[in-house]
C-alpha cells in the first residue's frame, strides 16, 4: 500500500514538473522584444504623394491599381506582396476640404476586393464596404465632396471574410486631408520632411510570404514578430527641424501598440482618427489599436537619435491574457536621427481648432452594441440584415460595452464621433479629439455621440466592426443606413463593379 502512494505521488510530481514546465515555457516564451536589437539600416522609405489630375469642373481625380508583386523587405528576402500602383502599400492621396475627389479603382488582382475610404464621410455607395466588390479584373469609380476637417485617413480592402489577409498583403495606404484652418496654423506640414506618414504594421514572414499563423491563445488575431513602418524594416530618418510631426497609422491587423520614445520624453498629441484637438495635450505614451491614427508632435535636439518605441500596451488584460495578445510586447518600431544644426520651428500653438463635435445633450436616441468573440449584440455579421437605422440630421448616443475576456474595438463608418465616456468616467485627452475607432478593454464600456449628416440612401449600408481584422472576417460587424426623417430601410442590394 504504501508503496503505490509512493509511486503515485512520484507520478505526479513529474506529471506537475512537465506540466508546470510547459506551462511556464509557453508564458515565457510568448512575448515578443525587439527593443536594444535593431540596427537601424534601412531609411525610412515615404510614401509617394499619389498623382492626381484636376479636371476642368475642378475635380480631383486619382488613380488606384490594386496589384500583386514582390518586395525585398531585407536582404535575401524576396516576399510576395499586394500594393497599390507599387509592390507594397499605396500612394498618400491628398486633398483639401471642399474639393470633388474622384478615384479610378482597378483590380488587377486575381480576386474580387474593395477599397474602403476609413474614416471619410461620404455616400455610402462609395464608401467602398462589403457592397462595393470589384470584381478581378473590374474597375469602380467612386467620386464625393470632401466635407470634413484636416485628417489623417487611410484606405484599405473590405471584402467580407477575407479584410485580413488583403491588408496583410499590403493593401492600404493614406489620405490625408488639408483645410484652411489647419493649413493656417503653424504646424509641421512639410510632408516626408518634418512631416512624417508613419503606417506601422506587426509582420512575420515564411519563406517569400506573410505568416498567417495565430500564436497559442492569441485570441486577438496575428501578431508578427517584428514592425515595419511604411514597409520598411529596422528603419532610421533623419530630420532637420526642431519640431517634427508623426502622423501614426496603426495598420496591423490585431496588434495593440502603446506608442513613446526611447527616453520618455513628452511630446504633444495634436491630432486623434478625425482630425485636430481643440489643443495639444502633452503626454509621454499614446495608445493605438488596430485602425486608430494619432498625429504628435516631438521636440528634437540636434545631433541626436531617439528610437520611437511601443511597449506594454496591457490593454487591461491579466497577467496571463495579456503574454498572449501582445500586451507585453516590447518594439523599437523607427529611429530619429536629429541633423546637427536643426532648422528653428515656431512654438507649437496653444489653440489648435474650435470645437466641433456632437454633444450628447443633443442625442435624441440611444443605442448598446455589446461585443463578444465574432459577434456584435448576439449577432454575427449578415450582409442582407440591417441592423441600425438613423435619421439623416441627428445625434445619436452610442454604448458600446465589451463583455468578453478579450480586447476588442469598435470602428464606425462615415462619421468622426465624440467620446463621451470612458469606462463610466470622462474620456482622457488622447480621447478628447473626432474618432472613429475606439479601443475597449476586457469590461470596458465607451459612450459616443455621433451625428449623422447624410446623405440618405435606404439601401446601402454603412458599417460597424470590430477593427481586429480577424474578429471583423469572423463576423463581428454590422450594418447601418441613414435615411430621411420618416423613410424606412431597404433591403440592400449588393454591387458588384466589373466594368473596365
Ligand atoms: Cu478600416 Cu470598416 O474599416
Ligand atoms: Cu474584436
Ligand atoms: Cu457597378
Amino acid at each position: 500500500m504504501r508503496r503505490i502512494l509512493l509511486i503515485l505521488t512520484g507520478i505526479a510530481t513529474v506529471l506537475a514538473l512537465v506540466v508546470g514546465g510547459g506551462v511556464t515555457w509557453i508564458y515565457t516564451s510568448a512575448d515578443v522584444s525587439t527593443v536594444g536589437t535593431m540596427d537601424f539600416d534601412q531609411e525610412l522609405s515615404i510614401p509617394p504623394l499619389a498623382d492626381a489630375t484636376v479636371e476642368a469642373d475642378g475635380t480631383r481625380v486619382f488613380q488606384l491599381d490594386m496589384r500583386s508583386g514582390k518586395k525585398e523587405f531585407e536582404p535575401g528576402r524576396l516576399v510576395r506582396t499586394w500594393g497599390f500602383n507599387g509592390d507594397y502599400l499605396g500612394p498618400t492621396l491628398r486633398a483639401r476640404r471642399g474639393e470633388q475627389v474622384r478615384v479610378r479603382v482597378r483590380n488587377q488582382l486575381e480576386e474580387a476586393s474593395t477599397v474602403h475610404w476609413h474614416g471619410m464621410h461620404l455616400p455610402a455607395s462609395m464608401d467602398g464596404g462589403p457592397h462595393q466588390m470589384v470584381d478581378s479584373g473590374g474597375t469602380w469609380t467612386p467620386e464625393w465632396k470632401v466635407d470634413q476637417a484636416a485628417a489623417t485617413l487611410w484606405y484599405h480592402p473590405h471584402p467580407h471574410g477575407a479584410t485580413e489577409s488583403h491588408v496583410r498583403k499590403g493593401l492600404a495606404g493614406m489620405f490625408l486631408i488639408d483645410d484652411d484652418a489647419s493649413s493656417a496654423l503653424p504646424l509641421p506640414h512639410d510632408y516626408g520632411v518634418n512631416d512624417l506618414p508613419l503606417i506601422v504594421q506587426d509582420v512575420k514572414f515564411s519563406g517569400d510570404r506573410f505568416a498567417t499563423g495565430r500564436g497559442m491563445f492569441a485570441d486577438v488575431g496575428f501578431l508578427g514578430d517584428r514592425t515595419m513602418v511604411n514597409g520598411t524594416l529596422a528603419p532610421f530618418r533623419e530630420v532637420g527641424d526642431e519640431l517634427v510631426r508623426l502622423r501614426l497609422l496603426n495598420a496591423s491587423t490585431a496588434r495593440v501598440y502603446n506608442f513613446g520614445f526611447s527616453d520618455d520624453r513628452a511630446f504633444a498629441l495634436i491630432g486623434t482618427d478625425g482630425g485636430l484637438l481643440e489643443q495639444p495635450a502633452e503626454m509621454n505614451s499614446v495608445q493605438l489599436s488596430p485602425g486608430e491614427r494619432a498625429e504628435i508632435v516631438v521636440r528634437m535636439r540636434a545631433g541626436e537619435r531617439v528610437q520611437l518605441r511601443s511597449a506594454n500596451a496591457g490593454m487591461g488584460l491579466d497577467f496571463w491574457s495579456r503574454r498572449f495578445s501582445g500586451g507585453d510586447d516590447r518594439f523599437d518600431i523607427l529611429e530619429l536621427r536629429a541633423a546637427t544644426t536643426l532648422r528653428p520651428s515656431p512654438p507649437l500653438p496653444t489653440a489648435l481648432v474650435s470645437a466641433r463635435l456632437p454633444e450628447a445633450s443633443e442625442s435624441v436616441r440611444e443605442r448598446t452594441f455589446t461585443l463578444e468573440f465574432g459577434k456584435i449584440n448576439g449577432q454575427a455579421m449578415a450582409m442582407d440584415r440591417i441592423d441600425a437605422t438613423v435619421t439623416r440630421g441627428t445625434v445619436e448616443t452610442w454604448v458600446v460595452r465589451n463583455e468578453d475576456g478579450m480586447p476588442h474595438n469598435f470602428h464606425v463608418h462615415d462619421v468622426q464621433f465624440a467620446v463621451t465616456e470612458y469606462g463610466g468616467k470622462a474620456p482622457p485627452a488622447a480621447l478628447r479629439g473626432p474618432k472613429d475607432t475606439i479601443f475597449l478593454p476586457p469590461g470596458g464600456s465607451a459612450t459616443l455621440a455621433l451625428r449623422f449628416d447624410g446623405p440618405a440612401d435606404p439601401s446601402t449600408p454603412y458599417m460597424f466592426h470590430c477593427h481586429l481584422l480577424w474578429h471583423e472576417d469572423l463576423g463581428m460587424m454590422g450594418q447601418f443606413v441613414v435615411v430621411d426623417p420618416g423613410q424606412e430601410a431597404a433591403p440592400p442590394a449588393p454591387a458588384h463593379h466589373s466594368g473596365h
